[in-house]
């Protein structure tokens, strides 16, 4: 899917920003331009990685570089991406994050602390990985209680810093070089897509929100307050287990079966019932993880979950905001990112459809604009 007409309206490539989001079953890519201080939207677009991996379109891939790139290229091509320059993101799987509690002290003794700390919690040599950490402000750990500390049964320090403590490995920075050079692209950060999407789907405020990205292979939680990201969870189940429940359930080809899907989904019409009922038995199990994890944290936090935002392409399933409504106790939205970017109108209703798919490379373009000024 692409909309090479935008770039007609704008011909102007100086000045232009490229978001780039290597997702499991496809990649995305978003264009941006600042203008009077507005992000605006030059192109976008989306190629499933699913046929360069020679399976069905929707399905989770473990490509190498060169087919990765190869679609890349090709995406760039197609959505008429002009800028080479860009920050691509990093999947949640290939990051580490820790909560970790550090003794009172100064920031000059934190940054030589915590590298040293670390390594409790770094299965690989240190050298190994690029480390990034964020001290949580004070008001913020009042309520906090971090994980388990790395020797057992020892008790977390009473008075302390939390930290929140990112670990990337080279190899995976590595890679990203290489796609990136291959491409011929010049990206001049890659981001853990977890931040990408808080920048472009949660809006500051005091309350704890939930990130819902349900992608191909997995669907990601993350929970967010004040700004500041406070857990993150992995559930090992995604989309395309939908399409292939409906392959199973009604013998049909897993192609057929993920046109099915994304066609009919959770349409009420009688002749669409079994359709429907595989797709409920296999989100109510989504569901009902999610809400053990909301669970979990409010009543470690003593706070409640104020609203969730659903993105990835899983959350455009027909129906899916509706069904996710009855589920969950609190306030159920579809993330809508290209509201942080000027549009033309006329494109404002596929752009809000499209959205929830579009959070990470739309966060990335946003950090790029940001860098630029
Ligand atoms: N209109 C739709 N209705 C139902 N499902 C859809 C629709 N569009 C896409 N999907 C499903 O969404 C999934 C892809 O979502 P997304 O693009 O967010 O994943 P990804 O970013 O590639 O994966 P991940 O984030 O797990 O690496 C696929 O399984 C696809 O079948
Ligand atoms: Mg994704």
């Amino acid at each position: 899917m692409a909309i090479p007409f935008l770039n007609d309206l704008f011909k102007k490539p100086a000045g232009s920003v490229l978001g780039v989001d290597i997702g499991s079953s496809s990649i995305k890519v978003v264009q941006l331009r600042k203008k009077g201080g507005k992000a605006v939207l030059e192109t976008y677009g989306e190629l499933a990685l699913g046929p360069y991996a020679g399976i069905e379109i929707g399905r989770a891939t473990n490509l190498p570089n060169d087919k990765i790139v190869e679609a890349l290229k090709d995406l760039i091509k197609e959505a008429n991406v002009t800028t080479k320059s860009c920050g691509i993101s990093i999947a949640a799987a290939s990051s580490l994050l820790s909560f970790i509690r550090m003794p009172e002290m100064d920031q000059k003794q934190l940054a030589t602390m915590i590298p040293i700390e670390a390594r409790k919690y770094i299965p690989v040599p240190i050298t190994e990985v690029a480390l990034d950490w964020w001290v949580i402000p004070k008001e913020e750990s009042s309520f906090t209680d971090f994980d388990k500390p790395p020797e057992p049964g020892a008790k977390p320090p009473e008075k302390g810093i939390d930290v929140l403590l990112v670990v990337i490995h080279n190899d995976v920075l590595n890679r990203l070089n290489q796609i990136s050079h291959d491409a011929a692209l010049q990206a001049s950060f890659y981001e853990i897509e977890i931040f990408s999407s808080m920048r472009s789907v949660v809006d500051q405020s005091l309350d704890s929100v939930m990130i819902f990205d349900m992608g191909a292979g997995s669907t990601k939680l993350y929970i967010i307050e004040r700004g500041i990201l406070r857990a993150s969870h992995t559930i090992n189940r995604g989309s395309q287990e939908i399409t292939l429940a409906i392959s199973r359930s009604l013998g049909a080809s897993v192609g057929d079966a993920e046109h099915i899907k994304r066609t009919i989904g959770l349409s009420p019409e009688p002749d669409n019932k079994s359709v429907k009922e595989v797709i409920s038995l296999n989100l109510d199990y989504i569901f009902a993880e999610t809400n053990r994890v909301i669970g979990a944290y409010e009543r470690k936090y003593n706070k409640s979950i104020s609203k969730i935002v659903l993105t990835g392409g899983g959350s455009l399933l027909k129906g899916f905001l509706d069904l996710a409504r009855t589920r969950f106790q609190t306030e159920v939205v579809l993330g809508d990112p290209f509201t942080k970017t000027e549009a033309p109108a006329f494109l404002e209703p596929v752009l809000r459809t499209a959205g929830p798919e579009f959070a990470v490379a739309i966060g990335i373009a946003l950090r790029k604009l940001q860098e630029a000024e």
